[in-house]
């Protein structure tokens, strides 16, 4: 496989669109920030005390060298958080280079990452610098980092110790000043019992950790992201939704979001190219999985925005199937049973309310 040297794309501020290279096998992507941008939490919406808390510690630690893991569940905003690290820091002039650490090839990863002398292996026609000599000076951002082969913990241990490197084929070892962040999602205290993952370069790589919590846990930031994506996507798609219908909101109150803010982010950009009204985002352009966790709250019967009986009948009728369903783990004879209906009309409701069951 070839790598072609990677294009640097530049972005005005941190947590801005990032340009997606096709030119490189490994997905490097590098930020160079503005002259006199200065770089804020802007672009990262939460009120959460945890979040706040957060952010709190990074404006503390920003200038130092201090290593930082990134924890957290897919989607919670890790990356943010990292390029906001490097971006308060007075690094910010300098390159954050991220690498994607999960599925690469060992050997190519290491001569991304050190760099390589002209013969170093077969496909070595030219010699090539690493990518921590191009973050000299900056950050580098390890993404996936329970993915690192064991071979290259040792060689990034050696950066954190001796903040040194040395290029695959070379005999010296060249200095390099990086900062370095590493972010996971997964458990990397198990890794290092399972033996995956060295004791020592864990120690070095958690200086300081940032456990970023799931969008579940922090249901009060809901709203707020919800009005600044509806913002991202009205500039982007040219539409002018002022805000969500109260039910539709109600329905992302009360769903669990295991996919954190990035399928929030998808519900709500979908949502709105999906959206007939152009004023407001109706509650029936959720995907169903959102509405449904609606139908189900059994206290909160607050999205009847109507007292026609008639209307309101037949979403009760569906609430109570869907109750009964959950209930019977979806057995649709016992279903019927508690319903005290007929099974072929149960069947029939189902379809009629187009439930998933
Ligand atoms: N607090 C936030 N405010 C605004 N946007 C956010 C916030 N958190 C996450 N996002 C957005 O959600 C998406 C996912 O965030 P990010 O890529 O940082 O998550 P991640 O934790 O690195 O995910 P993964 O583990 O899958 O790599 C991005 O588009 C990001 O801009
Ligand atoms: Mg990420």
């Amino acid at each position: 496989m070839t790598i072609k040297k990677n294009r640097v794309p530049e972005i005005a501020e941190a947590g801005g669109e990032i340009e997606k290279n096709d030119n490189t096998a490994l997905e490097n992507k590098r930020f160079q920030q503005e002259e006199d941008s200065t770089c804020s939490f802007d672009r990262i919406v939460s009120r959460s005390n945890k979040m706040l808390a957060i952010f709190k510690t990074i404006r503390k630690i920003a200038d130092y060298k201090t290593s930082v893991l990134v924890t957290g569940e897919s989607g919670t905003g890790k990356e943010l958080i990292a390029k906001a690290i490097h971006y308060n820091s007075i690094r910010r002039k300098k390159p954050i280079i991220d690498v994607n650490c999960g599925g690469i090839p060992e050997t190519l990863l290491e001569s991304e990452l050190f760099g390589h002398v002209k013969g170093a292996f077969t496909d070595a026609y030219r010699p090539k610098k690493g990518l921590f000599e191009e973050a000299d000076g900056g950050t580098m951002f390890l993404d996936e980092m329970g993915e690192l082969p064991i071979a290259l913990q040792v060689k990034l241990l050696r950066v954190l110790q001796e903040d040194e490197i040395r290029p695959l084929g070379y005999s010296k070892i060249i200095k390099v000043d990086v900062r370095i962040i590493t972010a996971t999602s997964r458990n990397l205290r198990d890794e290092v019992n399972k033996g995956n993952f060295r004791e020592d370069l864990f120690y070095r790589i958690n200086v300081l950790c940032l456990e970023i919590p799931p969008l579940r846990q922090r249901r009060e930031d809901i709203p707020l992201l919800v009005d600044h994506f509806i913002e991202k996507y009205n500039k982007k798609l040219g539409l002018k939704i002022k805000k969500p219908a109260s039910d539709c909101l109600q329905c992302m109150l009360d769903y669990d979001w295991p996919g954190n803010v990035r399928e929030l982010e998808n519900v709500i950009e979908r949502a709105m190219a999906l959206s007939e009204d152009e004023n407001i985002l109706l509650a029936d352009m959720l995907p169903p999985e959102l509405y449904q966790v609606r139908e189900t709250d059994e206290d909160n019967f607050s999205y009847f925005d109507t007292l026609s009986i008639k209307k309101n009948s037949r979403k009760l009728e569906k609430y109570l199937i869907i109750q009964a369903l959950n209930e019977t783990k979806g057995n649709k004879t016992k279903a019927s049973v508690i319903l005290e209906i007929s099974l072929p009309a149960l069947l029939y409701k189902i379809k009629e309310y187009q439930i998933n069951s």
